[in-house]
Parts: C-alpha cells; structure tokens; sequence
C-alpha cells in the first residue's frame, strides 16, 4: 500500500478530522513506529508502520482479513435467502465495505480473504500474478502415480481448456488425500481437474494464499485481522 500523509492516515482511520488531526501532531500526540510525529505532511504507511495516537494504534482506512469459512455460507456479500460470508462478521466491518476476494464453493472450507481495497483484491486473483493456492482435498477413488504426472503436465478440463501445471501431492498412507497447489482460478477449478480424472472431490478445503496460510487456531466461522507481514506473504514477499 502507498505511504500517505499523516493526518489523512489520521482521518481515514476515524482518529480525527483532518484539521483535528494536525493540531493533534503538532501536540505531539502522535507517533510513527515509537517516534513522536511533528509534522502532519509526514509519510508513512497505514499497514506496516505502527501510527498511534495518545498510545492508542490508528488502523488505515483499508482492513483485510483472513476468514475459516465453513461449508454453510456461500462467498458473497448479500442473499435473499441464504448466509453469506458477512454474515459470520461484525456490523462495523460490514459498514466498511468488506466484501470476499474470489470466490470459494458453498461446501468449500478454509481461507478466504476479505477486504475493502479493491486494488488488492484484484491483484490478488488476478490471472496474470499466478498466486498459488494450495487446497486439501479428498476424492472418490484412489489417487495414483497417472494423477500426479497428469496435474503437473496441466489437466484438460472436459470443456477442452488446459490448466496450468499444477503439484499434486498424495497422502501415502491414503490414497482419497491429497494437496494441491494451482496458481490459477478458473470457475470451481479443483472440482473440475479431479472430476477430468474420473476422480470427484467429495471434500475440499483452501489452506493456503501465497505463502499465507490459514491460522488453524481459527474454527470454522472464525476471523481475525491480517498484520502487515501476512500481508506480504501473500505475494510471497
Ligand atoms: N476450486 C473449486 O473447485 N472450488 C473452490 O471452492 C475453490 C477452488
């Protein structure tokens, strides 16, 4: 995210007007990573560096979150009838624009994005940044040596389109288990690979964005705030 100036840092996060927030820097109430701001046109950046008034931390304006979805609620921001993803958050989050990066399936699991940035929701499933998701997966059948060349040569979809190369790792002590990793996302991609295999996926769940993976801590409808540094893991910075 791009440095902005202090005292909108202060606005956006809700702190203070803007006007409010200079006369508050020039009181020294302000700091930036430990140190006392002086001056309102200072830079700095709303998600990596620590801004606090009066010890108190000021969020940017931008929230991003990483979510556990269970299988009931679908990968949307409103439905007549049923639960979505804003449903499982707060009224204040909602209020601020939240809404899912991608889409995961109904009875998919596991980590989903939220955020307000538009910019970085694109970037994020953008075809051309080729971020790696990795999913488990469990399938009707027996996964075999025939599946991993397979993925790794890229699948043809029953529709005719490839897949880029995809990792399959088998589980060696079951063969309906396996992880995948595929740094693309076309329309219910990993259904539709193993379903090229003859082999459908009876339980699918997102482990990991990038190098982000899903704070198992967090039970299914769980959420919390990304820091900065996960953040960056996403892009594997
Ligand atoms: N691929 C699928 O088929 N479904 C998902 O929910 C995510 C990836």
């Amino acid at each position: 995210m791009e440095e902005l100036r202090l005292d909108r840092i202060l606005a956006d996060g809700g702190a203070a007007s803007r006007s409010e927030a200079r006369r508050l820097i020039k009181a020294g109430r302000v700091s930036v990573n430990g140190r006392t701001a002086v001056n309102a046109e200072q830079k700095a950046n709303p998600c990596s560096d620590d801004i606090r008034l009066d010890g108190r931390k000021i969020e940017g304006k931008m929230v991003y979150i990483m979510l556990n979805k269970p299988a009931d609620v679908i990968s949307a921001t409103e439905d007549r009838e049923q639960r979505t993803v804003l449903d499982l958050l707060p009224e204040e989050l909602r209020r601020r624009g939240v809404f899912p990066v991608g889409r995961l399936d109904k009875d998919t699991t596991g980590l989903l994005l939220l955020t307000n940035d538009g910019d970085f929701a694109h970037v994020v499933i953008s075809p051309k940044r080729h971020v790696d998701k990795v999913y488990e997966v469990y399938v009707d059948g027996s996964l075999d040596n025939g599946d991993i060349a397979a993925f790794g040569d890229g699948i043809e979809l029953r529709d005719g389109s490839r897949c880029l190369p995809a990792l399959l790792s088998a589980d060696e002590n079951d063969p309906s288990h396996a992880v995948v990793t595929i740094s693309e996302g076309k329309y219910h991609q990993v259904k539709r690979m193993f379903a090229s295999r003859g082999k459908p996926v009876s339980s699918l769940k997102r482990l990991c964005i990038g190098k982000l993976y899903l704070d198992e801590g967090l039970e299914p409808g769980q959420w919390r705030k990304l820091t900065s540094q996960e953040i960056k893991l996403i892009f594997g910075e």
